[in-house]
């Protein structure tokens, strides 16, 4: 089955504006509606540049509405769902955790209720896809000599919001297993460009920089990532789409593991040689610190460490390069270049997000972590 009338949910917030945006540009003839209840991080602005194609339509509602969905499926004739709608930060589920129940595990098991009565039951067995897309938080934490998660590494989710990730992961494959859905799922790695969210580590790093404000690392900022360039998520997504197998998990990685603290650094260097090297950025940010004979890097703070917080996170993509072809093109320097590039470009984009909601956040997430110790 080759998809080709689609319902992306979440297809507003970070990955899934920019998937929206990569299929409409390779698969110009396909349709395209986005489902997104916009809560915070879904931001209409992330698809300025397909809103007014005739084959993409936007549908602001809520995953759970299974009257609204099963009314899309049946009015759009759709044949392939890629799920991405998701409360989608650790900290927030922290300390909120009951949205990310609602969201992530009940609104994912609304969807293959509705896939399932309208492709299954009385659509006699319609060639269809469910594609729901997770993460690698979902097999817990790693220590730092362990070998890389593989899709039949245990489920060990820490956070609240990997344990609401890991549930939804379970009834997608129940629903497979159980009533014969077309499911496939693919668990990827920490994520970044364009159009994230500036709550999560690498955009907030930037836009802090810019204006001159603290870089709150947490703990000593030894804990590691697999950073995956977002463009090189969407291809894997379209590769498990296309090639991907019934009931099959592909794990997605960029094979580019870092600890926190060296790629806040790393950004630091990058944003402060670009800055130097263009006066006319100059008068955009007159308050980085490279306008004051300063380094990015003395804006680091040291705060206290999120509860529970996993150590390293790597993937073991060998499955995904071998059934589906996938490989990452962009390694971490160039990716994080095009993306400090990209919030450069973008000012009014992140600028326009840091209204009273993301202050009054900010505010509560940071609250009660004093800097620990400064300057590394
Ligand atoms: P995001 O928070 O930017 O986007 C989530 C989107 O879901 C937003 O547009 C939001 O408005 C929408 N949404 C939230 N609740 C909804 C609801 N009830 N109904 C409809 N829409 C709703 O997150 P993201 O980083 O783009 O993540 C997208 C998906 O990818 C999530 O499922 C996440 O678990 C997964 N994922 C993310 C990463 C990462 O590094 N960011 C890595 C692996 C997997
Ligand atoms: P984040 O972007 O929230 O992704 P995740 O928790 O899903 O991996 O955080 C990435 C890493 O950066 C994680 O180890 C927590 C750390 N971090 C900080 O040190 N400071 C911050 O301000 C944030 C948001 C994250």
């Amino acid at each position: 089955m080759q998809p080709d009338r689609l319902l992306i949910t979440g297809g507003a917030g970070f990955i899934g504006s920019n998937f929206v945006n990569y299929w409409i540009a390779r698969h110009p003839g396909h349709r395209v509606v986005v489902l997104d209840a916009l809560p915070y991080a879904g931001n209409p602005a992330n698809l300025h540049a397909v809103r007014d194609l005739p084959q993409f339509r936007f549908v602001h509602g809520e995953i759970q509405n299974e009257a609204l969905v099963e009314k899309l499926l049946r009015e759009e004739s759709i044949n392939c769902i890629v799920h991405f709608a998701a409360e989608s930060h650790v900290d927030r589920s922290i300390l909120a955790p009951d949205l990310f129940l609602a969201t992530n595990v009940m609104g994912t098991h609304s969807l293959l209720k509705v896939a399932r009565k309208v492709w299954l039951d009385s659509g006699s067995g319609t060639p269809h896809r469910f594609h729901h897309v997770s993460t690698d938080e979902v097999y817990g934490s790693l220590d730092l000599t362990a070998p890389a998660f593989i899709e039949s590494s245990p489920y060990q989710p820490s956070s609240p919001y990997a344990a609401s990730k890991a549930a939804s992961d379970h009834l997608v494959r129940a629903y497979g297993h159980t009533y014969g859905l077309d499911v496939t799922i693919s668990n990827c790695s920490n994520n970044y460009g364009p159009f994230h969210y500036p709550e999560k580590l690498i955009p907030l790093m930037i836009v802090n920089i810019l204006q001159g404000l603290p870089l709150p690392v947490y703990g000593a900022g030894g804990n590691v990532r697999d950073w995956l360039y977002v463009e090189d998520h969407c291809r894997g997504i379209e590769l498990a789409l296309q090639r991907g197998r019934s009931g099959e998990t592909y794990n997605l990685g960029g094979n580019s593991e870092r600890a926190n603290l060296d790629l806040v650094r790393t950004l630091c260097r990058e944003v402060d040689a670009l800055l130097d090297a263009d006066a006319g950025l100059g008068s955009r940010f007159p308050d980085a610190p490279v306008h004051h004979d300063g380094s990015a890097e003395s804006l680091i703070q040291f705060v206290a460490d999120r509860p529970g917080h996993d150590l390293r996170y790597a993937i073991d993509a060998s499955k995904a390069a071998a059934e589906l072809g996938f490989v990452p093109r962009h390694n971490l320097e160039s990716g994080l270049r095009n993306t400090v590039a990209w919030y450069l470009e973008n000012e009014s984009w992140w600028r326009d997000l840091m209204g009273r909601n993301y202050q009054d956040w900010m505010h509560a997430q940071y609250a009660g972590r004093s800097p620990a110790r400064n300057g590394g």
